[in-house]
């Protein structure tokens, strides 16, 4: 599979029409759920559950902690779409296979898009299991132009060069800036770079990322963030902290470490997401 893939709008509409047969109302908040975080959709209510492989066009999940499965139920009273799992760019998959489910929740009328992904503190004040607010982010990769934009614009689902200067939605920011205090959550705001992976970082590289500017490093969200605003949605992007990176003692993280956080994760995440859906 190559960097970009060519995917024709039929087979995003297929899709769409494929899950909205099945499901009882149309979903107006999308959920993505990251690394070891998929257990926040034991929380939806009255759910359908499909899994990726059975949805046409949909990618396969590949990696431990991402079961792979679009949930369609109710949390805090809002009909919700959530992405129980997500795939990467690492799996082998295109940009624009990616952000396939994206998209068809466009299609399926989602307005609010909250993600999370586990990633690595830059940000020396960061520490592993504390929740960083997405601000703004590099996408490192995409300015090189894995952009899952690239290719021809289909106008009515946005524009050809869309803004990226508002994509973290300031008021849902400050929304789970103050339900994360309210609960006593170690929150922060900062600025994500997404890298392709799957090899982690080395120190000169997590040197560098620091120095222009990021505060946390994943392997995920931006291009899925990138066609969300594309598509007109409001964005809440949440990174739970699984590791730390300094470079001048440098400890590698691992796969198990970032499962290892999620769990502790897991319980932050859901009283922050859950604060948020119930104020808005
Ligand atoms: N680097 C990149 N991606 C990550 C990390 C990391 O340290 N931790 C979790 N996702």
């Amino acid at each position: 599979m190559h960097v970009h893939e060519a995917i024709p709008r039929s087979e995003y509409e297929a899709a769409a029409a494929w899950i909205r047969e099945r499901i009882p109302f149309p979903p107006r908040i999308g959920l993505v759920l990251g690394s070891g975080l998929a257990s926040l959709a034991e929380a939806v209510e009255g759910s359908i559950a499909m899994a990726f492989t059975e949805i046409p066009g949909f990618p396969a999940a590949t990696v431990e902690g991402h079961p792979g499965r679009v949930i369609v139920g109710k949390l805090e009273g809002h009909p919700v779409m959530v992405l129980q799992g997500r795939v990467h760019f690492y799996e082998g998959y295109s940009v624009q296979r990616i952000t396939f489910p994206i998209r068809v929740m466009q299609l399926l009328g989602i307005r609010i898009l909250i993600l999370t992904n586990a990633a690595g503190g830059l940000n020396p004040a960061f520490r592993p299991g504390d929740v960083m607010i997405l601000r703004d982010h590099i996408g490192l990769f995409g300015m090189a132009g894995a952009n899952p934009l690239r290719g021809p614009n289909e106008a009515d689902w946005g524009p050809r060069f869309p803004d990226l200067s508002r994509a973290y939605d300031p008021e849902l920011r400050a929304l789970a800036r103050e339900i994360a205090e309210a609960e006593g959550i170690p929150i922060h705001e900062g600025v994500y770079v997404m890298l392709g992976g799957p090899s982690f970082e080395t120190p000169a590289e997590v040197r560098f990322l620091r120095l222009i500017g990021a505060d946390a490093v994943g392997m995920s969200t931006v291009p899925e963030v990138i066609v969300a605003c594309h598509g007109g949605m409001r964005v809440l992007a949440l990174s739970g902290i699984s590791n730390v990176l300094n470079p001048d003692a440098f400890e590698p993280p691992s796969h198990e470490e970032v499962l290892q956080a999620g769990r502790a994760l897991v319980p932050r995440l859901t009283a922050i997401i859950r604060g948020v859906l119930r104020r808005i």
